[in-house]
């Protein structure tokens, strides 16, 4: 049955293999309704469990997580954490380990993280770290952590520089979850502009499937971005899957980024990234909102309010594959058409494409070498080319670059 005719409530599982836990497969599951089981059978009676959870996660949907781990008769302790960029840090991750300890957790226990990418990450490398590492569940709770950051184990935090400028995900550790539970529900909740900054990475996923199995994600999102801009569940569930399906296939070919670069492998998965991690934390931009829903005519239509920074993650990531697909047309590697086909796809998705207020695109491009993606101080960017592939590409001239950077000017 193709994912979109499936009913909403039939979980679907997605397998992992992964080297770091002895060919042991993680379990991706999908569905509806599936918080109250995220930990069966991952649990003895009497064992511990810390909850690391995010402010903007429903209390009753929180409340079903815990349902189920006293049904296991688990001892529970929950931790809840604001979600910012600046609370992914070191400081936020000895909150946790500090929790871990207070909780008397031990080797066998269990750490579930229930939130946005944000927690995925931290209580991620919680788990990989404490006591040398516990096992980890990753329940997401946004769109883009259900098809991005909760799969393919990378965990992590933010570190800041003496000038207090941050460098994203600089420390961290690969740790494989115990499963994955993605319960759709949680979506409900949703701000439109999280379901949106999770369909930037959607596209990212789209525009490298073609050498992953599925050749069409990228027209078939394009055509579903009504429906899932309207939260259709059996879209979203469709999504969700078809995004968690590429990435899976990518981190089980290279679970620790160590293909050389000529191969792609996991570094595809950074495609815009370069780009999205130097304008992430850049202050005072703003840019051209989405049209108000039912204002699509053009006729009378009028502008679009202007929505103030700091972007989110997506927002990001989204302006990074426009960076990308304009940079790649500069150096002929794909179809004139893409940078106009990417620039149209945001568009409708109401992703940004332009910013006010952009900094000198040298500062940018300084920011770009800080990335842990360069190497020896090269800049190493993935370029999408042609029939939904991607390249690494460490000859990009700087020019061109800095080009790419100009063209986001509003
Ligand atoms: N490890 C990886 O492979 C990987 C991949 C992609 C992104 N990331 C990281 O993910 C982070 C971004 O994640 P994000 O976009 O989920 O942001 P986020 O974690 O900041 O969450 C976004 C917002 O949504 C709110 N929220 C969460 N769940 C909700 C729900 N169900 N209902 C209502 N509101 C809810 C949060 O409170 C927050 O305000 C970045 O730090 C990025 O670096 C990691």
């Amino acid at each position: 049955m193709p994912p979109s005719t499936r009913p909403v409530n039939a979980p679907v599982a997605i397998a992992l293999k992964t080297a770091a836990r002895q060919g042991e497969r993680c379990r991706i599951l999908i569905g509806q309704g599936l918080l109250n089981r995220a930990a069966d059978a991952l649990l003895r009676p009497g064992q511990r469990v810390l909850v690391v959870t995010d402010h903007g996660v429903p209390a009753s949907m929180h409340a079903l997580l815990v349902d189920g781990l006293l049904r296991l008769d688990a001892h529970v302790a929950s931790i809840t954490i604001k979600p910012t960029e600046r609370a992914k840090s070191l400081r936020t991750l000895e909150l946790i380990l500090d929790a871990a300890c207070e909780h008397r957790l031990e080797r066998g226990d269990l750490i579930i993280a229930l939130g946005g990418g944000i927690i995925t990450d931290v209580a991620g490398f919680a788990a990989a770290t404490y006591r040398r590492g516990v096992r980890v569940v990753q329940c997401p709770s946004t769109l883009l952590a259900m098809v991005d950051a909760s799969v393919g184990g990378k965990t992590g935090v933010n570190l800041t520089t003496s000038g207090g400028a941050l460098l994203k995900n600089m420390a961290g550790a690969f740790h494989q979850p115990a499963r994955v539970v993605i319960d759709t529900a949680l979506l409900e909740s949703l701000s439109d502009r999280q379901l949106r900054s999770g369909l930037a990475e959607c596209l990212k996923h789209a525009l490298i499937s073609g050498g992953l199995g599925d050749k069409l994600l990228w027209t078939w999102t394009q055509a579903s971005l009504h429906a899932l801009l309207a939260h259709d569940p059996r879209a979203l569930a469709a999504l969700i899957a078809r995004n968690v399906r590429v990435k899976a296939r990518v981190v089980a070919g290279d679970e620790r980024e160590l293909a050389p670069p000529r191969k792609g492998g996991r570094m595809l998965l950074n495609l815009g990234h370069t780009f999205a991690h130097a304008i992430e934390t850049v202050p005072g931009l703003s840019w051209p909102g989405p049209p108000a829903p039912g204002l699509a005519s053009p006729v009378r239509a009028p502008a679009p309010k202007l929505v103030r920074g700091p972007l989110t993650h997506g927002e990001a990531v989204g302006l990074g594959l426009l960076a990308a697909a304009r940079l790649s047309r500069a150096m002929r590697l794909c179809e004139p058409a893409l940078p106009d086909q990417v620039r149209d796809a945001l568009t409708r998705a109401g992703l940004p494409t332009a910013l006010h207020g952009l900094p000198d695109a040298s500062e940018i491009l300084d920011r770009m070498r800080h990335d842990k993606k360069a190497a020896a101080g090269k800049l190493r960017l993935i370029l999408p080319v042609r029939a939904c592939r991607a390249v690494v590409r460490e000859d990009v001239p700087e020019n061109l670059v800095l080009a790419a950077i100009d063209a986001w000017r509003a």
